[in-house]
């Protein structure tokens, strides 16, 4: 696939985002908002994960990618952070049988040599398994972190032009760890915080940003279709002005 870059190209802008990310922010505040202990709303947030893949298969999107653990997330509470890497290995054991029977393909990207032997071998056998779907890619990002995305890619640029110290985006595009996807058209952060918190750092360089106060556990069909309503009423101009737009100058 020849890379592409928003910053370099218009895109279409269609109807439905082909690409969609998602920081599913607030489970741990859902459950305290309950009296619940905070791996409950980690747990009923992998229900929410469920509707949202459903529902971004019949809406037509191409590429929905999921920020479930970060690189700074090893801060929290060990007991916190065992529980999440166990409810990984559960939730790929019930579900890739699942994304397999409706043509779904799996990614999980990050720095993955964090894991322990059983879930990354988890995670080979569903990538290897779902490859050839063609319906869906849902991207599940696993300590992963903007920064080292761009670094880890870096390195590998380096070490594929020996000898040259000028690069271009270009060169550096490939080597990103969603190299396999389109730049994202919508970004969603569930939760109330309005930041970026080390997602995809360099791919959101123009990608429509939508906030939600609702907490992830709650996110269901209907804010999916508010967050996509949102994104269809914005004027994607990649530097351009309206004008230009509205005479379709590239
Ligand atoms: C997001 O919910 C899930 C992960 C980061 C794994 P949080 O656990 O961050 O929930 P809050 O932000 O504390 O409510
Ligand atoms: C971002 O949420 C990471 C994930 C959802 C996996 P956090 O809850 O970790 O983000 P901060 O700490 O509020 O920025
Ligand atoms: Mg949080």
């Amino acid at each position: 696939m020849k890379y592409t870059s928003s910053t370099t190209a218009v895109p279409d802008a269609p109807a439905v985002p082909r690409h969609v990310a998602i920081i599913m922010d607030g489970n741990g505040r859902w459950a305290t908002k309950r009296f619940l202990p905070r791996v409950a709303g980690h747990v009923k947030g992998v229900d929410a994960v469920r509707s949202v893949v459903e529902a971004c298969v019949r809406r037509g999107v191409e590429y929905l990618t999921l920020f479930a653990f970060s690189s700074e997330n090893w801060r929290r509470p060990e007991e916190e952070v065992s529980l999440l890497m166990r409810l990984f290995v559960t939730a790929l054991d019930r579900e890739v049988s699942k994304l397999h029977a409706n043509n779904i393909r799996l990614k999980v990207v990050g720095d993955l040599s964090r894991f322990d032997d059983k879930l990354r071998s988890m995670i080979a056998s569903a990538e290897r398994r779902t490859a050839g779907n063609t319906r869906m890619t849902v991207t599940v990002c696993a300590n992963y972190g903007g920064r080292w995305d761009i670094m880890q890619a870096v390195g590998k640029m380096v070490a594929a032009h020996p000898g040259s110290s000028d690069f271009s985006e270009e060169q550096l595009a490939p080597h990103l760890a969603m190299a396999y996807a389109p730049e994202p058209d919508l970004f969603i952060r569930t939760g109330g915080e309005q930041r970026i918190s080390n997602f995809l750092l360099w791919q959101l360089a123009y990608t429509e940003l939508f906030f939600t106060d609702t907490y992830w556990p709650d996110f269901a069909i209907e804010s999916l279709d508010a967050a996509i309503a949102s994104y269809q009423h914005r004027e994607r101009r990649f530097g351009r002005t309206g004008a230009q737009l509205a005479e379709k100058t590239t």
